[in-house]
């Protein structure tokens, strides 16, 4: 078995193991609503076995970074129209993932109202946005009413996606965002059923988990988590414990997928307390998607050493467009530029050539 083999993920039948990873490329420039540019760019890269999208805003109050597409509204439901048509006319399979920054945002995004989080903890350092790099603000600790409305609105996000033509949703559960900031106890110092243990920490992720399985089908609902994660500035006491916990909990039920990002250098020069996927594959007995630095030989032996089922690529995938054939082929890859990953035009977005 290599990343060649088929696979199925859900009902889907998939013609490869090389999913594209999400990636936030800033390219939906009006009103948070996708475009042509971005359904080009998406069909471009229909022959991965998956397209994960960009991450995707569930609710106003989830953006944090400039020009990133929404789902909570019709006009951005539409926009999508766009990408998952011109996908499935090439053949591919394609999932939105599900996005509230929480804590990584700012004020001027939200008209002067603050951010959220599950504790009023505020970030170091400071964020991108229309106004230039400000520096991070204290976010307005959820109330248990609050928690329940942004559940909901996950729900409403991925019934939204299934209007709008995905195939399915991935929670994105990873970076220091929303979900994360929750599972974390460098981020979630609340004394009620949200906050404490680790079961009740889990409880935001699980129940959003329930809710869209309800909604849509488990077999349409994959989950986003990097347990080695520092990325916004994210800080936990026992990763490997913790993630453990959740990945045996998840079992329970039946999605599409997990997908885990491995340890990346950013996180080992951050001293992170790496977590092994061997322990994560251990605990998690479904479909299991590695992430992070992956190479083609890389991602053949995670495959053949039963370490993972499928593989992401991000970087690679954005400045390749027909990676599977490049690597079928054996060809050379194209070098991503990182100059042009959130910029606005088709620059670095369109241009990278095929074979
Ligand atoms: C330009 C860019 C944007 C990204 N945006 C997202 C995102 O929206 N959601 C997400 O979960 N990860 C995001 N990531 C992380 C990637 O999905 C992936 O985890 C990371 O690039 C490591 O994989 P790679 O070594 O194959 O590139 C982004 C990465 C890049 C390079």
């Amino acid at each position: 078995m290599d990343l060649f083999s088929p696979i199925k993920i859900g009902n889907y039948p998939l013609r490869n193991r090389i999913f594209m990873a999400p990636m936030t490329r800033c390219r939906s420039i009006m009103n948070n609503i996708p475009n042509e540019m971005m359904a080009e760019y998406y069909a471009q890269r229909a022959s991965a076995g998956l397209i994960i999208t960009e991450a995707t805003q569930i609710s106003t109050r989830g953006i944090g970074y400039p020009y990133t597409p929404g789902i909570h509204a019709a006009e951005q439901v539409e926009g999508w129209k766009k990408v998952t048509q011109a996908v499935h006319e090439r053949g591919g399979r394609i999932f939105l993932q599900l996005w509230h920054v929480g804590r990584i945002s700012h004020p001027l995004y939200h008209d002067g109202e603050f951010p959220v989080a599950p504790s009023a903890i505020k970030p170091s350092g400071s964020i991108y946005t229309y106004e230039g790099m400000k520096e991070f603000v204290t976010p307005h600790a959820l109330s248990i009413g609050e928690i329940k409305t942004v559940i909901e609105q996950y729900v409403q996000g991925a019934k939204n996606a299934m209007k709008a033509g995905f195939d399915g949703i991935e929670i994105h559960g990873a970076n220091g965002y929303l979900i994360d900031q929750f599972l974390r106890d460098g981020t979630n110092t609340r004394d009620d059923e949200y906050g404490g243990s680790v079961e009740n920490r889990a409880r935001f992720l699980f129940e959003i988990v329930k809710g869209i399985c309800d909604a849509i089908g488990s077999d349409k609902t994959g989950v986003r988590l990097s347990p080695s994660g520092t990325f916004n500035d994210m800080k936990d006491s026992n990763p490997q414990k913790h993630f453990t916990y959740i990945c045996e909990k998840l079992n329970g039920y039946n999605l599409a997928y997990l997908h885990i990002i491995d340890a990346l250098e950013g996180d080992i020069r951050h001293g992170a307390n790496v977590v092994e996927l061997s322990v994560l594959r251990e605990a998690y007995n479904g479909i299991l998607i590695a992430n992070g630095g992956y190479t083609q030989e890389r991602g053949n032996a995670a495959i053949q050493n039963a370490l993972a089922d499928a593989v992401a690529f991000g970087a690679l995938f954005l400045a390749n467009p027909d990676l599977p054939e490049r690597f079928a082929e054996n060809e050379p890859l194209n070098t991503p530029n990182s100059d042009t990953f959130y910029t606005q035009d088709e620059k670095g977005y369109l241009d990278y050539p095929t074979l």
